[in-house]
């Protein structure tokens, strides 16, 4: 059973990523959930960086040995997800308020709801998944004495627009400005997304179209080449805060904490929606063992999830401190990440591991043998 606070309508229209790793499409593929997918994802064979007036192709294909990443909205996955679970018969409850989940060290856990009708339900589980969000009520019910938490705020955050005109190149760039960062991705053949740095405290208003269009294209500016920026109406814009947050164990008896709920990184680098993927890919097994009878998965699930989430916690940070302009750095810092930044364009090692990271490890990530 699902329960979500929100209507179908706000789930399936919310904008989020787009940036699927190779193991996250197979993923869908595998769980029959990947004909749109299929139909309409973009593979996306590299990134471009851009910094210091110049822009350099990073391409992953060459660097991994053929992997690739696939650009296709979040909310097109949440769609086609919600899609097939009613048509498999499966229960989804929307609009629903007075969550609760309780005996979570008990081997019938609770979960206590009020439908959208104002029905009140007292659900007895086998075991409850907590994908409810940084925000959400799941990882609050652990009790804090037995949570460790590490964070970290950026002095920045994102504006993104999502804009009706085709994307003006044909893979993504990350660029480095000294006005600050800006990203061009894509929905589709026709549609761009773009991302500006901005002041985490400047609201929405103080950003008209016309001064996004006009910072853009300062940002990713190429002169001499004759590149432009093609402009078009802007269907969607918002500001996003930036944090590295891990909350951990991701367990607590029969509570398993899923994707935001435990952690959060910024979005430079695409990891959020593909790190919850991929604690899923080790629940879904967790999950089947343990209801018969062999509770080792379940043991190790949060060991073997937080493996990945400080891989890509690292990776998340080390492409967002690279990229952004820090408020108040000072000229030695500008320059690291300048040498930073023609390292990983100069060096095979160096654009490997981008490459790596970004494409994202085969399977759950695991350290070698003997490593702890
Ligand atoms: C997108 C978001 C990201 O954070 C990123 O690194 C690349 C692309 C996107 O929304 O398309």
């Amino acid at each position: 059973m699902v329960v979500e606070v929100r209507s179908r309508a706000y789930c399936e229209a919310r904008q989020r990523a787009g940036v699927l790793e190779d193991g996250s499409v197979r993923l869908l593929r595998d769980a029959g959930v990947a004909r749109r997918l299929d139909q309409q994802g973009l593979e996306h064979g590299g990134i471009y960086l851009q910094f210091a007036g110049q822009r350099h192709h990073i391409d992953f294909r060459e660097l991994t040995g053929g992997r690739t990443v696939t650009v296709y909205a979040q909310t097109e996955v949440v769609k086609d997800l919600i899609a097939q679970r009613l048509a498999d018969g499966g229960r989804v409850h929307f609009d629903v308020t007075g969550t609760d989940v309780d005996r979570l060290t008990s081997d019938r856990p609770v979960l206590r709801f009020t439908d959208a009708g104002g029905g009140g339900h007292e659900v007895s589980c086998d075991a409850i998944a907590g994908c409810d969000g940084f925000h959400g009520i799941c990882r609050p019910a652990i009790p804090s004495r037995l949570l460790t938490v590490r964070e970290r705020e950026y002095p920045y955050a994102w504006l993104g627009i999502l804009a009706d005109v085709p994307p003006s190149t044909d893979e993504l760039i990350y660029a480095h400005h000294r006005s600050g960062f800006a990203l061009h991705s894509l929905r589709s053949l026709t549609v761009s997304r773009l991302y500006l740095q901005v002041d985490p405290d400047e609201p929405v208003a103080n950003w008209p179209d016309a001064r996004i269009w006009d910072e853009l294209g300062r940002r990713f500016d190429l002169p001499g080449t004759g590149w432009a920026l093609k402009q078009g109406p802007i269907l969607d814009k918002s500001i996003t805060p930036m944090r590295s947050f891990v909350s951990a164990p991701m367990r607590y008896g029969r509570l398993f904490l899923v994707g935001d709920a435990a952690h959060i990184v910024p979005p430079t680098g695409a990891k959020g929606l593909n790190l919850a993927m991929a604690d899923v890919a080790v629940l879904a097994p967790a999950l089947d063992a343990l209801l018969r009878g062999d509770s080792r998965l379940a043991d190790d699930y949060s060991d073997t999830c937080l493996n990945r989430v400080w891989r890509s916690t690292h990776f998340s940070w080390w492409m967002t401190t690279m990229l952004h302009r820090t408020p108040g750095a000072d000229a030695m810092e500008a320059e690291l990440q300048l040498a930073q930044l023609r390292y990983v364009v100069g060096s095979q090692a160096a654009a490997t591991s981008l490459a790596e990271n970004y494409t994202g490890y085969p399977g759950p990530y695991a350290p070698p043998p003997g490593t702890h």
